[in-house]
């Protein structure tokens, strides 16, 4: 089969296009090798950067796209809109309008769980609650399903779920079937350790290499759904054959991230470390939310790694790594732009 990759020098892209290849697949690659998440700039394509016609005819010779190119870093959007809204939303409709009257005959595009807000079935924290530190949401967290309705809270999640929707849209209108997956937190080595913007493991692994402690938001008991790479390359080539629609791709288990630390810290040997608990929260994060992964579970997936066997299998590449700790940087972008509060403890007493 001859499949497009877009965001191949990703994360998830790379996973996704070694096992591809080594089921003998004909691949073409589109990315823009941002330097905030990549190390090597080779043949970089931003698609709104691409020769129209060019992009038309490569089209013309592809069986299956994944659309996996995005920018990612959910407090970062909420200052650099333009590049946002253009990167996501903007390069999405250039590829749909590309593969209009073109050999595709299959469209998988990368969603995120960013586009549920709160899980269900918690209420949206008010600023008021937080401000007093009290974090926990009114209502009985569960497992959120598909259906729960988009709670859009960062620019980001609103590009995803611009990016999901002009996909299964225009995919429906000329015969491609479609299939968003919603990604929960996805962990595995490739991560990028130098982007200070995303990925709570790849920022507290970073800040460990550095012998500095994992810097906690809120009291650390917030949880989320730390899904391996593997399983998400299990989903996303299970897609092919999925009805068209959205699917959550998570473990249906969830972690605090004071446990993440801890296992973290533990792994690399940093005992001696304790992570720092700021009390502090990021405007626009939420509280809990993790997979109902019954849909797509009734198509076959079923993830295989648990959050502890996957950053064990973490270990020896990330001990190889030496990565910058960017967390005081992002931490002061943050401040700056007023997406992260004081700490209501110390500013109360
Ligand atoms: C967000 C997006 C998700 C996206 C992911 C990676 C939302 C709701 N979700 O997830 O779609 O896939 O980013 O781009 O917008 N934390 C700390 N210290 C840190 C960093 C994070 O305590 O140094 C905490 C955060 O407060 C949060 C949790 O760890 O509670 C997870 O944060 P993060 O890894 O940034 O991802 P999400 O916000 O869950």
């Amino acid at each position: 089969m001859r499949i497009l990759i877009t965001g191949n020098k990703g994360f998830i892209g790379s996973h996704l296009e070694k096992r591809l290849r080594i089921e003998g697949h004909e691949i073409t690659g589109l990315d823009s090798c941002e330097a905030q998440v990549h190390v090597a700039h080779d043949g970089a394509y931003r698609i709104g950067g691409y020769n129209k016609q060019a992009l038309k005819s490569l089209m013309g010779s592809i069986d299956v796209v994944f659309h996996l190119a995005a920018r990612v870093g959910v407090g970062q959007s909420m200052y650099e809109v333009a590049d946002y809204v253009s990167a996501n939303t903007l390069d999405t409709a250039i590829l749909l309008e590309a593969m209009r009257g073109s050999s595709v005959k299959r469209l998988i595009v990368a969603s995120s769980m960013s586009v549920y807000g709160e899980g269900a079935f918690c209420d949206p924290r008010s600023k008021e609650l937080l401000d007093r530190g009290s974090w926990e949401p009114n209502g009985a967290a569960m497992p959120t399903p598909e259906f729960k309705p988009p709670d859009l809270t960062s620019v980001y999640a609103l590009t995803k779920y611009d990016q999901e929707q002009l996909c299964l849209m225009c995919g429906e209108a000329v015969g491609i079937p479609t299939v968003a997956l919603r990604f929960f937190n996805v962990v595995g080595a490739g991560q990028s350790l130098n982007n200070p913007y995303t990925g709570v493991v790849a920022i507290f692994a970073s800040r460990l290499l550095n012998n500095k402690p994992p810097i906690i938001f809120e009291d650390g008991n917030q949880t989320r759904d730390f899904v391996h790479v593997s399983d998400v390359v299990q989903a996303l080539c299970l897609a092919r054959e999925l009805p068209h629609g959205v699917y959550n791709v998570g473990t249906g288990k969830r972690t605090t991230i004071n446990e993440v630390a801890r296992i973290l810290t533990y792994l690399l040997g940093k005992t001696g470390i304790h992570p720092e608990i700021t009390n502090r929260y990021r405007v626009g994060d939420i509280r809990h939310c993790w997979a109902d992964i019954r849909k797509i579970s009734s198509f076959g997936y079923k993830p295989t790694i648990t959050l502890e066997d996957g950053l064990e299998g973490m270990r020896g590449w990330l001990a190889q790594q030496t990565p910058a700790d960017h967390t005081p940087e992002a931490v002061s972008q943050l401040e700056a732009h007023g997406l992260l509060s004081q700490n209501p403890l110390r500013t109360s007493g």
